[in-house]
């Protein structure tokens, strides 16, 4: 399958795409299209652009190669889980030379960002694991002791490395913010037997993952899985489990360097940090409230966040 080469991030960035593909979905970050049927099932080409968001908010500024980056680091853990055999993905190729029909002329823009995909109908479920206390998580514990109805043990702190992984679910909203839910109530939206088997997948995928990072310095605070199930070529529902999206990167999990690591604060992130930080302080001083649409950012905050993707990538996959 692919290499885990780290391409060099592209000089231009990609804002967004406007591709000769049918049924153009625009998430906050990726460009989503239909690409003509070939027969073997319906396929999706998923393009990682330059876009970043925050507080849910897409930013006017792009951080240039971020989405080669991610698209990297995605490749990178798809290979690796794929070595373990621990779901089935909906990957089919990250090759440009693959994507049908794709024009000549747009093919240099999308190299090293796109994912060719098997279609899946999306389960409305984030799938997240956490194994330390931070985020919502430790917003949660902090009022409840508990996280999505898991309860933990008394007198843990921020960043606290939990006893076990816990899986704690949310809804998957298509406006606004993600909302933390129980495991009950995530099965009265889908079925307990999906749920059960989700809960273990992503278990059984973020303690791989853990592992593999903190080999390598890096420590898998927590990360968020989508699944769903394969459309075959009639666009029907089949009952063939994917694990879909973007898998592992800087954007779907919370990594912190290993080095300097210690509980009972906030931990520097290989994100949006710097970003948030800044973002934050216009918030702070009333030029910001959160919403649409985003300020532009400093040349010099954009470069510090290409740096801790591009950090990040190098750590995981160095190649
Ligand atoms: N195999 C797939 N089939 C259908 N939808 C998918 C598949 N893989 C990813 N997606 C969807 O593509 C979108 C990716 O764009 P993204 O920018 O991450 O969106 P969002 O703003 O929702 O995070 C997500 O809505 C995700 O659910
Ligand atoms: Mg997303």
């Amino acid at each position: 399958m692919s290499r885990l080469v780290l391409r060099a991030p592209a000089e231009r960035a990609v804002f967004e795409t406007v591709l000769p593909f049918a049924g153009r979905r625009r998430g906050k970050v990726r460009d989503v299209y239909q690409l003509p049927d070939t027969g073997s099932g319906q396929q999706l080409l998923i393009v990682a652009t330059d876009r970043i968001s925050a507080f849910d908010v897409v930013m006017p500024t792009p951080v240039a190669g971020k989405g080669c980056l991610l698209t990297a680091i995605s490749m990178g853990w798809f290979d690796y889980l794929r070595t373990h055999q621990v779901a089935q993905d909906h990957l089919i190729s990250d090759q440009v030379p693959e994507i049908p029909y794709a024009p000549e002329s747009l093919r240099a823009s999308l190299e090293g960002r796109v994912m060719v995909c098997r279609a899946a109908k999306v389960i409305p479920i984030e799938c997240v694991a956490r194994g330390y206390l931070a985020g919502s998580g430790w917003n949660e514990y902090r009022q409840s002791a508990s996280v999505c109805g898991v309860r933990l043990r008394p007198g843990l702190v921020q960043c606290d490395r939990l006893e076990e992984p816990i899986f704690t679910p949310s809804t998957k909203a298509d406006v606004g913010h993600d909302e933390n839910i129980s495991f009950e109530h995530a099965c009265e939206l889908t079925s307990t037997p999906l749920m059960e088997r989700l809960r273990t997948i992503t278990l059984n995928i973020y303690g791989l993952a853990a592992k593999y990072a903190l080999k390598r310095g890096v420590i898998l605070a927590d990360t968020k899985f989508e699944f769903g199930f394969a459309l075959d070529s009639r666009g029907e529902v089949t009952d063939e489990l994917l694990l879909i999206d973007e898998v592992l990167t800087p954007d779907s999990s919370r990594y912190w360097p290993l080095e300097g690591y210690e509980p009972g604060r906030d931990q520097p992130s290989f994100d949006k940090q710097f970003l948030r930080n800044y973002l934050l302080g216009l918030v702070a001083q009333g030029k910001w409230a959160k919403s649409p649409p985003g300020p532009a950012i400093p040349p010099s905050i954009v470069a510090a966040t290409r740096d801790r993707y591009s950090e990040c990538a190098r750590l995981l996959f160095p190649s």
